[in-house]
């Protein structure tokens, strides 16, 4: 006898009002489809504070809190001491998502680095792992991690980017959190980082309701998805299903502090 498949989703955002219609039943969906955790993740002060009264109403879903770069320009008065008081609730499992976006280019890339340290500053004073938000910014991500956060517990989320990069997170001490792009047929480079990575460092999730899998590719996603994303890990790396959700779901317990 096999124990049931446990999948989980690492990374989500069922507070935005794409959700609003169906958040519960959505909620539901996932638990059917094997997604026995959920971690919702906030981008703001206000998304952080619902991303806990998800996480407090639901057992089963976890709160990540911090303040997300595109956000950088409407920082609001006293937001540090804010978020550390938001860190003390027993649900928040990390701060994040923090980082780089110079695709968006909210604010002056000194100015999303400043934010970025001082988030990383608050989690190691906390004991807490970080959730990286990079796009466009590879370089600078790696460079401020460098120095401010080696072998500080992080993840990768949404990982995108080619084995070297896949390599110098991994060097740092970063785990690598695959989402829908995963399962996109072209997507050649994450493939080779999905077959060539340590499984032990390896997370699945949706970053619903954004970049839904393929074949669902361009709808609202959700997270009964990332049934999708831990599917193509498996196949990429030519093991069964079983024993990868197995690892993915030991690795996140490990990295956020979750009890068995
Ligand atoms: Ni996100």
């Amino acid at each position: 006898m096999s124990e049931p498949l446990r999948l989980i989703d690492t990374h989500a955002h069922l507070a935005l009002g794409q959700f609003d219609a169906d958040r519960e039943a959505a909620i539901v969906r996932a638990s059917e489809a094997g997604v026995a955790r959920i971690v919702e993740i906030g981008y703001d002060l206000p998304s952080s504070h619902a991303a806990i009264a998800l996480a407090t109403a639901h057992p089963q879903i976890f709160a990540v809190v911090g303040i997300q770069p595109n956000h950088v320009h409407e920082l609001p008065a006293g937001w540090e001491a804010e978020l550390r008081a938001l860190c003390a609730h027993p649900k928040v499992v990390a701060v994040g998502e923090i980082g780089l976006d110079y695709h968006w280019m909210q604010g002056p890339p000194a100015a999303q680095e400043q934010l970025f340290r001082a988030q990383l500053a608050l989690a190691q004073a906390l004991a807490l792992p970080v959730v990286i938000h990079s796009r466009e910014a590879h370089a600078d991500a790696l460079r401020v991690l460098g120095d401010a956060a080696r072998g500080q517990p992080g993840i990768m989320h949404s990982f995108s980017g080619d084995w070297a990069y896949a390599e110098a997170c991994l060097e740092l001490g970063l785990m690598l959190s695959f989402s829908g792009p995963l399962t996109f047929p072209k997507a050649v480079e994450l493939h080779e980082v999905a077959r060539r990575a340590p499984l032990e460092r390896l997370l699945t999730e949706t970053d619903s309701p954004y970049l839904s899998p393929h074949p669902q590719r361009g709808q609202r996603n959700e997270p009964a998805r990332v049934r999708l994303v831990a599917e193509r890990l498996a196949a990429l790396r030519e093991q069964p299903l079983e024993t990868v959700a197995a690892q993915v779901w030991a690795n996140a317990e490990r990295i956020f502090g979750l009890k068995p």
